[in-house]
């Protein structure tokens, strides 16, 4: 979670500045051989980090985040904060109105609680379909996956080739651990989602997201009603 770093431990920051180093590295071939590249932003810590280094270092990369309509008020609150912090106008983009009504008409306003199918169809209608929009004529899109999030995550490459979306896609925080992540965010005194300091390490939709003991899993507290295994909600189908 936030807490629990060692500012001053040699090992932690001989580590955030090689990973640094490389993501720097990484963020900028992507500008020289895969543009136009976005990135897609959740406003999640992870994303904090990318959000720094593209924005300090001025790279042509767009910034987009999928506004759900079911974001907590503190990720909301974050969009408005990065505005005035980096003055970056975070380019949003909504699910399509037909869609979400005859999915509620259907299916109710909290359909997502009854059934893995139907969380899914939510994900896909509030998630998914904007996504793909997002993505449309790049050639490459950018995550703050990391490998260390959870099961279905493990072996996450820096790079691929996203079939579903017919894209590459680069994920430069992959092999950071979450007091990399921490150690980036507190040395450059970067703003981050308060929810992460309410032991809430992972952040998506208010409804599906609730706060963890310390302990459990980080991923523990989204979708907490469902099996580990369902836990993606169609943004991240392969490992990649
Ligand atoms: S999720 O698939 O379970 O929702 P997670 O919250 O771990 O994903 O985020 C993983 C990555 O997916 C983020 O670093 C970000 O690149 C992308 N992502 C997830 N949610 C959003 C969102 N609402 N807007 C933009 N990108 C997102
Ligand atoms: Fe719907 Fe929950 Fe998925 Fe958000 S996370 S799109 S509210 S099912």
């Amino acid at each position: 979670m936030s807490t629990n770093i060692d500012l001053k431990d040699p090992a932690l920051l001989a580590s955030v500045a090689e990973k640094t180093a490389a993501a720097r590295t990484l963020l900028r071939q992507i500008v020289d051989n895969y543009s136009p590249a976005v990135f897609a932003n959740s406003l999640g810590a992870e994303d904090m980090v990318l959000t720094d280094l593209i924005t300090s270092d001025k790279l042509d990369i767009d910034i987009f985040s999928l506004d759900t309509g079911r974001l907590p008020l503190e990720t909301y609150d974050l969009i408005a904060e990065v505005k005035k912090h980096y003055g970056l106008t975070l380019k949003l983009y909504y699910p399509r109105h037909d869609l979400i009504e005859s999915y509620t008409r259907e299916n109710g306003i909290n359909a997502f609680y009854e059934s893995v199918e139907l969380r899914k169809g939510c994900c896909y209608v509030r998630k998914v379909e904007p996504l793909q929009r997002a993505l449309a004529n790049n050639k490459a899109w950018i995550t703050g996956l990391r490998a260390l999030q959870s099961a279905t995550r493990e072996g996450l490459p820096i790079q691929s080739f996203d079939e579903g979306n017919r894209l590459v896609k680069f994920n430069p925080l992959a092999d950071w651990s979450e007091k990399d992540v921490w150690a980036y965010i507190r040395l450059n005194k970067i703003p981050h989602n308060a929810l992460h300091d309410k032991f809430y390490p992972s952040i998506g939709c208010a409804p599906c997201t609730r706060a963890i003991t310390p302990g459990e899993d980080i991923r523990s507290g989204r979708w907490w009603w469902e099996a580990p295994e369902s836990k993606e909600c169609g943004l991240h189908v392969n490992k990649a």
